[in-house]
């Protein structure tokens, strides 16, 4: 489903809508996409915001499904302009809408820069949003951020996993089941996005052992398949 020029919003699972916007080769060499996830629930969340300057287009993505002022909780993974860019403007629209990350990213930046304080989540740590259920995860450093985490939503099994098996271009399928591990790992050996913390294996363990289906993925397509195999080989390359 086309909402504004690029800019696509496709349910990905069940309440759950992938919105991308391509960024064409002129622009990024290669090409590159920008996904953001909106949960439609009591208490809608928006994972990711996109960067400050593709606002308007993921705002009126948004709004093709659910009023923007409904949003409840904008949560993004680590403190970086595409995960939170515009979280200010999206707390400006929304006024019930609260900042939602880690406890590091609350006391590093976030009560800093955002207009509204955060809701910091523990490890662990659920948050109903009505049918849906998500969990913080903390991943210090994987990929990148010492405040860096992840979020697992219960009842699709979809792990919004942020910037892991980011993949090039900017032509993608919303949700796919071809691999997206060998594209991710190519993109890796031109621009090495990770930090190389000598804990990969235990923190991917910490996701993959929710043995997510769905993986939300920033960059590129979405992918539907079995999530905590694929993490482990993930974290395997990353340890090579
Ligand atoms: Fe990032
Ligand atoms: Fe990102």
């Amino acid at each position: 489903m086309n909402s504004n020029n690029s800019t696509r919003i496709d349910e990905i699972a069940s309440g759950i809508f992938r919105i991308s916007t391509p960024v064409p080769p002129e622009t990024i060499p290669g090409g590159f996409s920008f996904n953001q996830y909106l949960v439609v629930d009591e208490a809608p969340l928006l994972y990711h915001t996109g960067t400050n300057n593709m606002f308007t287009k993921v705002r009126d993505a948004i709004a093709t499904v659910i009023p923007v002022e409904s949003l409840r909780y904008i949560g993004f993974s680590h403190y970086e302009a595409d995960e939170c860019g515009s979280l200010n403007k999206f707390l400006e629209m929304a006024p019930n809408a609260e900042p939602l990350c880690s406890q590091i990213a609350k006391m590093v930046s976030v009560d800093d820069f955002a207009s509204r304080p955060a809701h910091a989540l523990s490890d662990g740590e659920e948050l109903s949003l009505g049918d849906h259920k998500v969990k913080w995860i903390d991943t210090p450093h994987l990929p990148h951020g010492w405040e860096c985490g992840h979020l697992f939503e219960s009842t699709t099994k979809t792990l919004f996993c942020g910037d892991l098996f980011t993949q090039g271009g900017h032509e993608h399928e919303a949700l796919t089941s071809n691999d997206i591990l060998e594209p991710s790992e190519q993109m890796r050996s031109a621009l090495d996005y990770y930090s190389h913390t000598g804990n990969v294996h235990q923190l991917m363990e910490k996701l993959a052992i929710n043995s997510p289906e769905v993986l939300a993925c920033m960059h590129g397509a979405a992918w539907k398949g079995d999530g905590g195999a694929l993490l482990r080989q993930l974290a395997i390359r990353l340890a090579a």
